[in-house]
This record gives structure tokens, C-alpha cells and sequence, in this order.
């Protein structure tokens, strides 16, 4: 038995292919194209493990993608990659339509050409998991209810109009020629491997090396945090035990304003290691809103914890803390991540705000 991860080098799918091996220890199929946002760093502890098998490829190459199902026969298809980033899609929204649109169509048909070739027990076990995100439903009046699973997609950022154009696919895959899918709308990660364009790993590694700590607009905008393990632990619960066709949505339970996130990690850094210039908060800067910035996400995990009995293993306090300390403890790996590339996108989208 093995699985066919997508993506598995970026922040989520290497902290997924860490947590299953650790609990399921099936074999996973790696396949991604190393983007920017992509390291083998993350998977460092699998070098010699046998379990793990990656391939580096792009989700559109129909070839590649034909010739790893027929190899490898995975019982399942878990699709994490996309490009993820919200103002980078806003800079250039192309390689979002190319990957998170047309990348996923083209797994999909490819998926779908080697499922239908199975024999009928493997066809009804088989699953494609698609990784999507709560950035579909759009955004949330102060006091509205939190997203369920049956809120209409209103997503009005490219990127995520390009996540829900991919959920679309998924849900016409399985309606029209029954492929056994299940979709998972996911809040806000956070953890370690987190790359450092994103709010939490960038306020640390700027708050380390005393730059200013930017927050977009007036910083009250809200998000629904959850530790990347607890998104792993969900997928696993969805995987096992979700009913086909359907979705189900993953969150923290843990709203929070983003200066709010911003002030209690200076708060953490102010203990862990003390700048004898003085607290971390004296860097936080406000800058220039992201254009149609979303105001308020918040996640209804009833049904998954219903159905499935899952809930996050962490509180923000204790997944918080064991990310600053991780960021603390992984000096090589921020460094490495610090490239050019990185530096461009820094001046690309700071220098102007
Ligand atoms: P990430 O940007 O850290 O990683 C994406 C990975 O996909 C990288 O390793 C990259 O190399 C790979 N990739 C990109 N284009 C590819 C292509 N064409 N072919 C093969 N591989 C390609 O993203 P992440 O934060 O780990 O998010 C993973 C998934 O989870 C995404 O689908 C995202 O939409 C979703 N999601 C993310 C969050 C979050 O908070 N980060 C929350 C909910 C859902
Ligand atoms: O909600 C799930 C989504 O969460 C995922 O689908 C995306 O892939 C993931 O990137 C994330 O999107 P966000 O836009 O919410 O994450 P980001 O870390 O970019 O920003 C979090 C909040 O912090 C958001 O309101 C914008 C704000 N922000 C972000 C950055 C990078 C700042 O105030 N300053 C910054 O420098």
C-alpha cells in the first residue's frame, strides 16, 4: 500500500509526510516541482528512509503523472500542491491559474484515467484527497457565523479564486464520473517548515534580526489559527474515514486578530531570547493594506468532529510556543531559506508599501 502526495515539500505536505510515516508509516510518493516554496530541507530525517520516495515534477505533466500511478498503484491521491500565497497572487496571478487551475485539472484527468482502469474493490477504496483552504467562502462580517461546510463560495482574492475553481473541479470529478474524492477546507497553519513570506515565520525571523515587523492596515484583521501537526492528524481522520463526495472543514477554534498574533509572538521572543534593545514590539510597523484584504475568516469544525470525532490536539499557547522555539532552534534552515528569490519578493512587496 502507498500513497501519492503532491506538494509534500512545501510547509503543510512535509509536515504531513512527517506525521504519517511517524503514525500510519505507509510508503508515500513525493511529488513536486521544488518551487520557490518547496525544500528537501523539511525532510531531511527521511534521507535514508526507504518509505519515502520523492520525485521531482510539476502536478501538469501528464506523462509523469501517468507513469507514477502505474508504477507506484497508490491507493490514494493526497493533492497539497498549489501555490499558496496570497500577495504573491496579487503581484502575479498567472502561476496560480497554471498550477492551482490547470495543474489540478491535469492530476485530476490523469488520476481519473488510472482509477477507472481498477479493479472494482481497488476503484471503491481508492481516494483523492484534495487539500484546499477557507479562503473560498470570502470574508466574514464581525459577529457572523463561522464558515460551514455548505457556505457559498464568495472567494475574492486570484488565489483564492484559483482554490476554489480547483474545489469546483474536484466536486464535477466525482459528480460526473463518480472519482472518489473527499475536500478539506483548512484556517490559517502554523508551525515549523513555515515559509517566512507568511505573517507568523516572518514577524519571528524579522523580529531576530531587528527589522520592522509589518503589519497590513489597522492589523485587527481576523484568523482561524491551527498547528500544521493538527492539520495533518485531520487529513488522516478525513482520509480513514470521510464519506466520498463530501467536504469537511478543519480549523483551530482559535479566532485571533493579527496584531494580536504579532504582539504575544514578540511576547515569546521577549522571554526566549531577550533583545537588549528593548521589546519586540517597538518593531511592529503598519504599512500599506493588502489590496481587497479579507476582513474575518472563522471555521465551523463541527461536522468533522461529529462525524469523526476529530478535534485539535493543540491550544494557540502551546503550538505558539513550540514554533518560536523551533524558529530559535533552526537558525541553518531560515538562513537557507533567506535566498535571493527571497530577498526580491521582500523588496517586490515591502518597498512600496
Ligand atoms: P507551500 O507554498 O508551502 O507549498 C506548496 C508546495 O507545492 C511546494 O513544495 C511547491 O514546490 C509545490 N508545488 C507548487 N507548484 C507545483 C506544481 N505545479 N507541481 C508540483 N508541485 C508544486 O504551501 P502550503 O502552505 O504547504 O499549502 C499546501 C496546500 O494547503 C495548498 O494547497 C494550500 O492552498 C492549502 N492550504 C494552506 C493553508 C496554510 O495556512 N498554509 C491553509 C489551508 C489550506
Ligand atoms: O486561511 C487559509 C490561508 O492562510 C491559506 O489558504 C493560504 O495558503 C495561507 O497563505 C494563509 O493565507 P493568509 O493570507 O491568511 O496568510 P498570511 O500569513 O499571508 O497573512 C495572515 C494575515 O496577516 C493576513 O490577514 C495578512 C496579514 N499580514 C501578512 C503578511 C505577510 C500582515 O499583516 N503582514 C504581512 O507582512
Amino acid at each position: 500500500m502507498t500513497v501519492l502526495v503532491t506538494g509534500g515539500a512545501g510547509f503543510i505536505g512535509s509536515n504531513f509526510i512527517l506525521d504519517w510515516l511517524e503514525t500510519v508509516g505507509e510508503p508515500v510518493v513525493n511529488l513536486d516541482a521544488l518551487t520557490y516554496a518547496g525544500n528537501l530541507q523539511n525532510l531531511a530525517s527521511l534521507q535514508s528512509d526507504a518509505r519515502h520516495v520523492f520525485v521531482q515534477g510539476d502536478i501538469g505533466d501528464r506523462g509523469l503523472v501517468d507513469r507514477l500511478l502505474a508504477e507506484h498503484r497508490p491507493r490514494a491521491v493526497l493533492h497539497f500542491a498549489a501555490e499558496s500565497h496570497v500577495d504573491r497572487s496579487i503581484h502575479g496571478p498567472g502561476e496560480f491559474m497554471r498550477t492551482n487551475v490547470m495543474g489540478s485539472f491535469h492530476l485530476l484527468e490523469a488520476v481519473r484515467s488510472h482509477w477507472a482502469a481498477l479493479a472494482p474493490d481497488e476503484r471503491s477504496a481508492f481516494r483523492f484527497h484534495h487539500v484546499s483552504t477557507d479562503e473560498v467562502y470570502g470574508s466574514l462580517q464581525p459577529g457572523a457565523p463561522a464558515f460551514a461546510e455548505t457556505h457559498p463560495y464568495e472567494p475574492n482574492s486570484p488565489y483564492s479564486a484559483s482554490k476554489a475553481a480547483s474545489d469546483h473541479l474536484v466536486r464535477a470529478w466525482h459528480h460526473t464520473y463518480g472519482l472518489p474524492v473527499v475536500t478539506t477546507n483548512c484556517s490559517n497553519n502554523y508551525g515549523p517548515y513555515h515559509f517566512p513570506e507568511k505573517l507568523i515565520p516572518l514577524i519571528i525571523v524579522n523580529a531576530l534580526a531587528g527589522k520592522a515587523l509589518p503589519v497590513y492596515g489597522d492589523g485587527q484583521q481576523v484568523r482561524d489559527w491551527l498547528y500544521v501537526r493538527d492539520h495533518a492528524s485531520a487529513i488522516r481522520a478525513v482520509l480513514a474515514g470521510g464519506r466520498v463526495g463530501e467536504t469537511y472543514n478543519i480549523g483551530g477554534w482559535n479566532e485571533m486578530a493579527n496584531i494580536d498574533i504579532v504582539h504575544t509572538v514578540c511576547a515569546l521572543l521577549d522571554e526566549l531570547r531577550p533583545d537588549p534593545a528593548g521589546p519586540y514590539r517597538r518593531l511592529v510597523t503598519h504599512v500599506t493594506d493588502r489590496p481587497g484584504h479579507d476582513r474575518r475568516y472563522a471555521i465551523d469544525a463541527r461536522k468533522i468532529e461529529r462525524e469523526l470525532g476529530w478535534r485539535p490536539a493543540e491550544t494557540f499557547d502551546s503550538g505558539i510556543r513550540k514554533t518560536v522555539q523551533w524558529y530559535l532552534d533552526h537558525p541553518d534552515w531560515v538562513a537557507n531559506v533567506q535566498s535571493g528569490g527571497y530577498r526580491d519578493w521582500l523588496s517586490a512587496n515591502y518597498s512600496a508599501r
